[in-house]
């Protein structure tokens, strides 16, 4: 059993949501649109057909959201401010409603002794900004210093804590190479594109914010999976693993691009390719829920990028109602391989780690006895790694609408009713708030 005491006294316990995952208000109050709320109004993007229109609507719920959170004895939340919704047009004018519920959201949390982390970029691009090229035009480092000028001017007096940006992997990845996510596009040399840029936008967001101010506790949240294979394919692993990992953290680590994907970098983004890359981040994200299993293509395969593709996860794991393999020796692996690759001084917070169901509620009550085990297990692996591991973030606070997969996975520690929007909170959140209150 998992103790509180089997890590410091410092170490940070917190949960986590994002923007479009639960605000709702897609058009309220002079808020600009965002490239997923252009993304889901495609048909079939979206596995039930859904969208972030209503979500949780913690616009207007947030206050309950924040109650919840207190009487859990929650002392550290992350979430992410919509871009759009402080800029409509990404880097004109300043919208002042947007600017006051985030100003109202932070001084609530603080009022009830939350610290808050904000995510500055949780996938939500003003659509504005896509409309330019989005991630692949190299003037994004720009607009996003704008942002981060606004962010300081308006929240920097009691933000402290910064995830620069949410998975640069996935936003370009799924976002610009295989448009499962928005803007929807499928290309290689988008991807290289995207990548590039976004890596450049986390190290020069991260050295103007200190130059505004020096005390910032800034980061930037990367998927952590441990890549495997059942087929004895090391070359489509290194492939993968790239794609999904190192084409990202090699750079902020190293400054430099894995062996396998330096050439095509090299060619896709000829203008910017000397730019410094590695960043001394305060900390990194990680965020772990499972191994993924990868497979090299073949000609006629249907899907492929790079000569790779996911290949089912084998059947010997537990898996989550999404079916990702439940495997915390993964994560001890993965943290260990980390650790040979880069050393072991960049602190490591846990920004995302948790597991969906398809929880219900019976008698007001949601027994989500395979969530606490799932969390249990993994903490019991980054105990083990006090040096380095200095927080960990469940995701997530309330069950949320999961992108490409709507609402049907259940993140939450606290169930939501779509059609009422009522909370109810789950058995693993009075589990986690005995553990974290012990
Ligand atoms: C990573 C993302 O940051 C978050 O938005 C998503 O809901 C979770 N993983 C689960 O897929």
């Amino acid at each position: 059993m998992v103790k509180k005491s089997d890590f410091s006294d410092k170490f940070i316990w917190g949960s986590a949501i994002a923007a479009y995952q639960t605000e709702g208000a897609h058009d309220k109050d002079g808020k600009g649109e965002s490239i997923w709320d252009r993304f889901c109004q495609q048909e079939g993007v979206i596995c039930d057909g859904t969208d972030g229109k209503v979500a949780c609507d913690s616009y207007h719920l947030y206050e309950t959201d924040i109650r919840l959170m207190a009487e859990m004895g929650l002392k550290n939340f992350r979430f992410s401010i919509c871009w759009p919704r402080i800029i409509p047009d990404g880097t004109g004018e300043v919208n002042e409603k947007g600017i006051d519920f985030y100003s109202r959201y932070i001084d609530t949390l603080l009022a009830n002794g939350i610290e808050p982390w904000v995510t500055l970029y949780h996938w939500d691009l003003p659509q504005a900004l896509q409309d330019k090229g989005g991630w692949e035009n190299p003037e994004c480092v720009e607009w996003f210093k704008y942002y981060c000028q606004v962010f300081h001017d308006h929240f920097g007096d009691r933000v402290k804590n910064i995830v620069i940006f949410n998975e640069p992997s996935i936003s370009s990845f799924f976002g610009y190479g295989t448009g499962f996510h928005a803007p929807g596009i499928k290309s290689e040399q988008a991807y290289l594109r995207a990548a590039h840029n976004i890596n450049r936008t986390i190290h020069d967001a991260y050295f103007f914010l200190k130059s505004l101010k020096a005390d910032y506790h800034l980061g930037a949240s990367y998927t952590t999976p441990l890549i495997k294979t059942a087929f004895d394919d090391q070359k489509a692993v290194e492939i993968f693993d790239s794609l999904w990992n190192r084409n990202y953290l090699d750079p902020v680590m190293t400054g430099e691009y894995p062996d396998v994907f330096k050439d095509a970098f090299k060619e896709a983004n000829p203008d910017t390719i000397g730019a410094e890359l590695k960043t001394p981040l305060d900390f990194i994200g990680f965020q772990y829920y499972s191994p993924i299993y990868t497979k090299a293509t073949k000609e006629n395969d249907e899907y492929s990028f790079f000569g790779v593709w996911f290949s089912e996860t084998p059947d010997t794991f537990d898996k989550t109602s999404m079916g990702w393999g439940i495997s915390p020796e993964s994560l001890e692996e993965f943290i260990n391989d980390f650790h040979a690759r880069y050393g072991k001084e960049m602190p490591i917070i846990v920004t995302e780690n948790g597991c969906a169901y398809e929880d219900k509620v019976t008698d007001g009550k949601v027994n989500d006895d395979l969530r606490i085990d799932y969390v249990e297990k993994h903490l019991e692996i980054f105990a083990k790694y006090s040096d380095t591991v200095k927080g960990y973030f469940y995701w997530s606070l309330l069950d949320n609408f999961e992108w490409a997969d709507g609402y049907g996975p259940r993140f939450g520690l606290i169930h939501v009713d779509y059609e009422s929007l009522v909370r109810t909170p789950k058995k693993s959140y009075f589990w986690y708030r005995d553990l974290i209150s012990e």
